[in-house]
């Protein structure tokens, strides 16, 4: 068995974040500009086998035991559903987060390669709502999507919603209800100064309070607590199955119990969502390095990781790219 991948705080790393593109169909108002970001050139991009190479060096050498792709957008990856197949091969629980957009055309093929779960980005339901929000006018794209992976059993699929003030935060009872309705797991996160503009403020973020407050006067919510080292806190929506969550990276911090490393598109390891530096795996690949390399550059960086972040103190570092390239 692989030596577990501990750092200085005694947090086991079994969970590894993979991006498979920095590149997104939607253009969300809190996440990036209208004209979009310069995009990595491809070929900074990972190809195929090298994302294999490293997920593979994660399971055998580390101890990496589940692997969530995202973007960017992680459907427009081209040749996605072989690379799912042969990442599914190494043993690995492997989920996907995605904005919706091309789900239903892509669902069941993905569960046949060997997805398990998708998480689904979805912050209005209202279709004017959704066009403003997201700069595209494709809501139905998007719910087609949902019932898709439902039906091709990649759940339970969650529902992500970043309540923005004045924007779509008077939703929130009703987005738990639609989700609860057609049998999905609605979530709230509070918005992380990530965003490519970097204007994010403390103000416009709607906090777990807020949230909880919203989603009480419609639901009576039994607390089910965090379901071992997620970011989400969960409740149980009185008299029935369903069950929120909540996402509170900036009020609650879960870093504490935080079992994640990250790999961007490019191949460049993370330690954390908000980590100020980055280790150049891909350059470790491309000069030939062999596993046990990578393997230490891969311990190195974990032996480096921060206790947590510090959003909202005045110690806060913005890192140097935004949520779309880093992949939330
Ligand atoms: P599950 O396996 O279904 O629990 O997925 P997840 O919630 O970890 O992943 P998802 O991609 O759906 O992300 C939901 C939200 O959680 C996004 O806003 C992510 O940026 C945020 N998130 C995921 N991991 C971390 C983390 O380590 N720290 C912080 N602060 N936020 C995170
Ligand atoms: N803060 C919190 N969540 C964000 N997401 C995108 N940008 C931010 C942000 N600044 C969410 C997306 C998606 C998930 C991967 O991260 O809505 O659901
Ligand atoms: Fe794309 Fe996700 Fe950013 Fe929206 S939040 S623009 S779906 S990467």
């Amino acid at each position: 068995a692989p030596r577990p991948l501990v750092d200085r705080f005694g947090r086991v790393h079994t969970d590894l974040r993979v991006s498979l593109t920095d590149r997104c169909n939607l253009r969300c108002t809190y996440c990036m500009p209208a004209e979009g970001l310069d995009w990595l050139p491809r070929e900074g991009v990972l190809t195929d086998d090298e994302v294999l190479r490293l997920v593979r060096v994660g399971v055998e050498r580390l101890g990496v035991r589940s692997v969530r792709l995202t973007g960017g957008e992680p459907l427009l990856r081209r040749g996605l559903v072989a690379l799912v197949g042969r990442l599914a091969a190494l043993g690995v629980e492997l989920s996907l987060t995605t904005n919706g957009i091309g789900l239903a055309r892509a669902a069941a093929g993905l569960r046949a390669a060997g997805l398990r779960r998708v998480n689904v980005s979805l912050d209005t339901l209202r279709p004017e709502r959704f066009a403003a929000l997201t700069r595209r006018d494709r809501l139905p794209d998007v719910l087609a999507g949902l019932a898709a992976a439902r039906a091709a059993g990649l759940g339970p699929v969650k529902v992500n919603t970043v309540p923005v003030r004045g924007v779509n935060a008077d939703e929130i009872a009703d987005q738990a209800a639609f989700a609860v309705e057609h049998g999905y797991r609605p979530r709230f996160i509070e918005s992380m100064p990530l965003d490519a503009q970097g204007a994010w403020d403390r103000a416009s973020m709607v906090t777990a309070e807020e949230i909880l407050a919203a989603l009480g006067e419609r639901f009576e919510l039994v607390p089910l607590g965090r379901p071992g080292s997620a970011p989400a806190e969960e409740w149980r929506i009185a008299g029935t199955e369903a069950v929120v969550g909540v996402i509170a990276s900036v009020t609650r911090p879960f870093c504490g119990g935080c079992d994640r490393v990250r790999l961007t598109a490019d191949g460049q390891l993370r330690n954390c969502l908000f980590a100020t530096e980055e280790s150049d795996l891909r350059a470790l690949l491309r000069a030939g390095a062999d596993d046990a390399e990578v393997e230490a550059a891969w311990r190195a960086s974990v032996a480096r990781k921060g206790p947590g972040h510090a959003v909202g103190s005045a110690d806060f570092v913005r890192p140097d790219r935004p949520m779309s390239a880093i992949g939330g």
